[in-house]
């Protein structure tokens, strides 16, 4: 089974083509607040965690998932993950195999792919140039046909950590998930229309709309940012932070590059 997060969807495409390649299944983590998620593998199925990385470490609605779910099987299951990144990974794959271990469940290799960039939150931070971005994307469907070959051989692959990767993983990470992942900046501007989609595709249901139909954000956001690429009228903002920042969603095209 295939298993995945995903915000502006790169790993869902990501998930979707290493399913099609293994023959797997493959299914959204349910990431809402309330979920207790609840699945049952096969014999011998094995289970690939595929989600994005965030501040060189595992979403933290990841990690609320994998504590939380009940999953009949895991035990005597292979665990592999694959995440997608802008850049690199730092040491994401580590907190990965602790969660697990956690759980009493044995990871077997942690693989990565670059894709475009999505986090616009920080002064510095934007999406890819459009030349960036049509590079990773004609890059990463090999990338992630190589890395369905070596789960299917269950080998080692591709793995970006990049430089720094402890300062980035076990100081930074820890400083994001507490200080940078607030979701009381986001408002709209006049651009709003009230047509609901924020509310609508929010994977935690954070949004609500008020009396005059515009968003509001309650306080499990995931940061996803699935919202702020998504308002098709660009009214989404986050402080002065987002002003003149680029938008982005992954493009379905990406499914039908040939093999
Ligand atoms: C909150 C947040 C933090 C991110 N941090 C990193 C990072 O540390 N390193 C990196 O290479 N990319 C980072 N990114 C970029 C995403 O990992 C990358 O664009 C990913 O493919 C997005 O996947 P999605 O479309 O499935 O959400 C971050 C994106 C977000 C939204
Ligand atoms: S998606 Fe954009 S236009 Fe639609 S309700 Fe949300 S903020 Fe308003
Ligand atoms: S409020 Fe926006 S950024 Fe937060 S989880 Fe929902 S879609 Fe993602």
């Amino acid at each position: 089974m295939i298993l995945y997060f995903s915000g502006t969807g790169n790993t869902r495409l990501a998930a979707m083509r290493l399913a099609e390649a293994l023959g797997d299944r493959c299914m959204e983590m349910e990431v809402h607040a309330a979920a207790v998620p609840r699945l049952r593998l096969a014999d011998d199925e094995r289970l690939v965690w595929c989600f994005p990385i965030y501040s060189w470490g595992v979403p933290p609605v990841v990690k609320r998932y994998v504590a939380r779910a009940e999953i009949a099987g895991a035990d005597s299951a292979r665990h592999f993950m694959v995440c997608t990144c802008g850049d690199d990974c730092g040491n994401a794959d580590r907190q990965w195999r602790r969660l697990l271990r956690r759980r009493g469940w044995t990871a077997s290799h942690a693989y990565s792919v670059q894709m475009p960039n999505t986090y616009v939150l920080m002064k510095g931070f934007d999406t890819d140039s459009p030349e960036v971005a049509a590079a990773k994307l004609k890059a990463a469907p090999s990338a992630i046909d190589a890395i369905g070959r070596a789960i299917r051989a269950d080998s080692a692959g591709s793995y970006v950590r990049g430089s720094w990767a402890w300062i980035k993983s076990s100081v930074i990470y820890p400083w994001f998930c507490r200080f940078a992942m607030s979701p009381k900046p986001f408002h709209t501007n006049g651009g709003c229309t009230a047509c609901g989609l924020c509310s609508r595709i929010c994977p935690t249901g954070n949004i609500t709309m008020d009396a005059d139909g515009r968003p509001l954000w309650d306080r499990d956001c995931a940061m996803c940012l699935r919202c702020y690429h998504s308002c098709p009228r660009r009214a989404i903002r986050y402080g002065h932070a987002t002003d003149a920042k680029g938008m982005y969603l992954a493009p379905r095209s990406f499914l039908e590059s040939r093999r």
